[in-house]
């Protein structure tokens, strides 16, 4: 049986945060909403085994939003629903992404208890200054308590970081970093802050309130990160993701970096699956009352599903498999007609940002420095 990870989108967040584009709305929810929302998640996930037959499940990923809001004991009953559908492999990975406030850290143990096997925590920082600045709604502090309840509570534990803020300085990232080292984290994934179209942050930037980090201080900032975090036993295994050994690394995210198939329910969830060598994309409905209207007497019906052609599909995959160390194979791009002796491999790999061999072609340290620039020449090279 082929393998199969199942995305859980949770949309609701207690407050929104200046510089997320997320598919996320203000609520807490709870009661009869929630009730809603996780019958039509149930019912779609049920017309997706309708369609994908029998699968080998190795991941639930619940993401958001905000998870952590969820009550334990719905996240217990939709991890039951999956692995009555799907035969769950031994080594299932249950991720839940948890925001580090006193009052979610509180549902940390019903969370473990529910079956969650692996916390991703948003903890962005650990400075309450800069805490401040990205809006979030939890103090250092409180981050702190979170991580240390987390990493005694639950098999492996993620923090995510953002860094490059206006001005921020390499030794006071330097010092976040190591904090999350020395707690004990064996998956980091720092992210640079990206200003992202329609939030918050893109109108204060747009008014001039503050500018962004600018351009050779967020490479030095990149360079570091992963300096410091290779000294510390971690392995860059991906552009934004470091791991303490492979089998830390993250198999839910690995999935979509590997081009393998996973459902996605709940709003706005994505999803990739094949069948009979065609691969399909789904996206659920934005708002949670569309998407619970949607599910509504559509029984075991699949949801819609766009056919990708054999370039857009190859397209994907270059695009996700160049983040990994490991690359991707010439066969999974050869729909864009790249081979070892196109003009633009071979000036990528003079330039050392590219490295080939006989199955396939990965970037160099170099080039993912650039992976945006590089992927964007490859893409266009094709396209000619
Ligand atoms: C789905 S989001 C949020 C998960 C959780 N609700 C939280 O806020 O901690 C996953 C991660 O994306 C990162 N992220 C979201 N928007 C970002 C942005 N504009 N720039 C950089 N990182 C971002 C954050 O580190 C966040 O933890
Ligand atoms: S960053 Fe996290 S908590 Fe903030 S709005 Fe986005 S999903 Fe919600």
């Amino acid at each position: 049986m082929s393998p199969l990870g199942i995305y859980i989108h949770w949309p609701y967040c207690a407050r929104i945060c200046p510089y997320c584009d997320f598919n996320v709305y203000r609520s807490r929810r709870g009661g009869d909403a929630e009730e809603a929302l996780v019958a039509a998640m149930r019912a779609d996930l049920a017309a997706y085994r309708a369609w994908t037959g029998p699968r080998a499940l190795v991941s639930i990923f619940f993401g958001g939003g905000t998870p952590s809001l969820m009550a334990p004991a719905h996240v217990a009953q939709l991890i039951s629903v999956c692995c009555d559908l799907w035969s769950a492999e031994a080594e299932l990975e249950i991720s839940l992404e948890a925001n580090p406030t006193d009052a979610e850290a509180a549902r940390f143990e019903g969370l473990r208890a529910a079956g969650v096997t692996r916390l991703s925590l948003g903890l962005q920082s650990l400075s309450d200054q800069e805490l401040k600045f990205l809006g979030r709604d939890h103090s250092a502090a409180e981050g702190r308590r979170a991580s240390m309840l987390a990493l005694r509570l639950f098999d492996r534990c993620s923090a995510d970081l953002i860094y490059a803020l206006p001005n921020q300085q390499l030794q006071a990232w330097s010092e976040t970093l190591n904090e999350g080292v020395q707690m004990g984290f064996s998956h980091i994934s720092p992210y640079q802050l990206t200003i992202e179209a329609g939030t918050a942050f893109a109108r204060a930037t747009q008014r001039g309130a503050w500018r962004p980090c600018e351009e050779d201080r967020c490479a030095d900032l990149y360079d570091l990160t992963q300096t410091q975090l290779s000294a510390a036993g971690f392995e860059a295994y991906e552009v934004s993701n470091h791991a303490k050994g492979p089998s830390e690394r993250a198999r839910h995210n690995l999935l979509y970096w590997t081009g393998k198939d996973y459902v996605g329910v709940g709003p706005g969830a994505h999803g990739r699956l094949s069948r009979d060598g065609v691969r399909f994309a789904t996206q659920a409905p934005d708002r949670p009352a569309a998407y619970i209207a949607a599910r509504r007497g559509a029984n075991l019906a699949p949801p819609p599903m766009t056919r990708l052609t054999s370039v857009e599909a190859a397209e994907e995959r270059l695009l996700m498999g160049l983040r990994l160390v490991e690359g991707v194979s010439w066969a999974e791009v050869a729909a864009l007609g790249l081979v070892p002796e196109s003009p633009v491999i071979t000036a990528l790999v003079e330039e050392g940002h590219l490295r080939i061999d006989a199955i396939g072609l990965r970037t160099t340290a170099a080039g993912r420095r650039l992976l945006d620039h590089l992927t964007r020449r490859l893409v266009l090279a094709s396209a000619d």
